[in-house]
């Protein structure tokens, strides 16, 4: 094993370029060449391979995003794609592939692992949605970027006396609006795992009203309802004034906290040292502050549980 390719796959997320120079910085110093793949799988297609050097990735730590960009590709998921894929590892002599990416990209590498390569997989997403690791790279990052609009909403629904419903993304996965409700001291937080119960959010609004509570901030989880018919049936049934914000993108950029760059940093060391101990087809994880590697099949398959016992602190906290 010589060379390894890299590559950022899917939505972006803060502490990808850590991860990227961790990879690149311990591949250097056991001499192995690393091969830098820009816009994911599409630019494995395209053959936009570049080798990387030591200060390729100086200078990045700190930056949210991925320098070697990323993409979806449906291409990639075809055999014709797969083949054209195999193509290019081989024109640049690539040994071994270390994946950054969420479940799709894990399962993108998963086909070519298959095929021969071997593959380490590093998971990179602010949604937290794979259930064999208790945290993903970039998710705490997004937690901190929603509690800080939480706080500052917070000043504003206090002052108008408003309830405030606050849209966060996590595709499926309730585990952002979860933390940040938690952290951000919402009064409710509605996700997919436990279902949508406005009535409830109303009654609450009405008691903390009685009780001269002057805010309500209501963190949703984006794909259950549209935040706007929410905020109409909440107006109709408690006469509150609401007001909505979808905070979108905002929740993937912007600097990764320590936690996420000391994460990507031990899983990017760890990635290299496996392939350099010939194991492949792995997936990293953290569990209980330890980087773990399971086998990338098994990755797939586990459920992610969504934690009942936090939710009920977080309702606890918030009556
Ligand atoms: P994420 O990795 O963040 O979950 P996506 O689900 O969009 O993001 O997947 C990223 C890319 O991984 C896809 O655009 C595609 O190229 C590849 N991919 C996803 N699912 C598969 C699959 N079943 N087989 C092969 N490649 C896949
Ligand atoms: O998977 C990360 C994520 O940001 C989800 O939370 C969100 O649903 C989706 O990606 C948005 O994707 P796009 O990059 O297509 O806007």
């Amino acid at each position: 094993m010589r060379t390894i390719g890299l590559l950022t796959s899917g939505g972006d997320a803060p502490g990808m370029n850590a991860a990227i120079r961790s990879v690149v910085r311990t591949s250097i110093f056991n001499k192995l060449k690393v091969m830098g793949i820009r816009h994911g799988y599409n630019g494995l297609l395209n053959g936009e391979v570049m080798e990387m050097d030591v200060s390729s990735v100086a200078d990045i730590i700190h930056r949210g995003g991925t320098m070697l960009r990323t993409a979806r590709c449906e291409e990639f998921k075809t055999e014709e794609g797969l083949k054209k894929a195999l193509n290019i590892i081989n024109v640049f002599g690539i040994d071994a592939l270390v994946v950054l990416g969420g479940d799709g990209s894990f399962r993108g590498a998963r086909s070519l692992e298959e095929l021969g390569i071997p593959v380490i997989c590093i998971p990179c997403t602010i949604d937290n949605d794979m259930g064999y690791t208790d945290y993903s790279i970039g998710f705490m990052t997004a937690v901190e970027t929603v509690v800080d609009a939480i706080s500052k909403i917070r000043d504003t629904s206090t002052s108008h006396g408003r309830a405030n419903i606050v849209e966060v993304m996590g595709r499926k996965c309730g585990d952002i609006a979860l933390y940040s409700g938690l952290a951000g001291g919402a009064e409710s937080i509605i996700v997919l795992e436990t279902g949508i119960n406005v009535d409830e959010v109303c009654k609450k609004i009405i008691q903390g009203r009685n009780r001269g509570k002057l805010h309500h901030i209501i963190v949703l989880a984006e794909g259950i309802k549209n935040p706007y018919e929410v905020s109409d049936e909440i107006k109709d049934k408690t006469g509150a004034e609401v007001r909505v914000t979808t905070l979108g993108h905002i929740q993937r950029g912007g600097t990764p906290t320590s936690f996420d760059r000391i994460m990507a940093s031990r899983m990017g060391h760890k990635a290299v040292e496996l392939l350099l101990n010939n194991k492949s087809g792995r997936a990293l994880g953290m569990k209980c502050n330890k980087i773990i590697d399971i086998s990338l099949e098994e990755a797939l398959k586990v459920e992610k549980i969504f934690n009942k016992d936090m939710y009920n602190i977080a309702k606890t906290l918030s009556i």
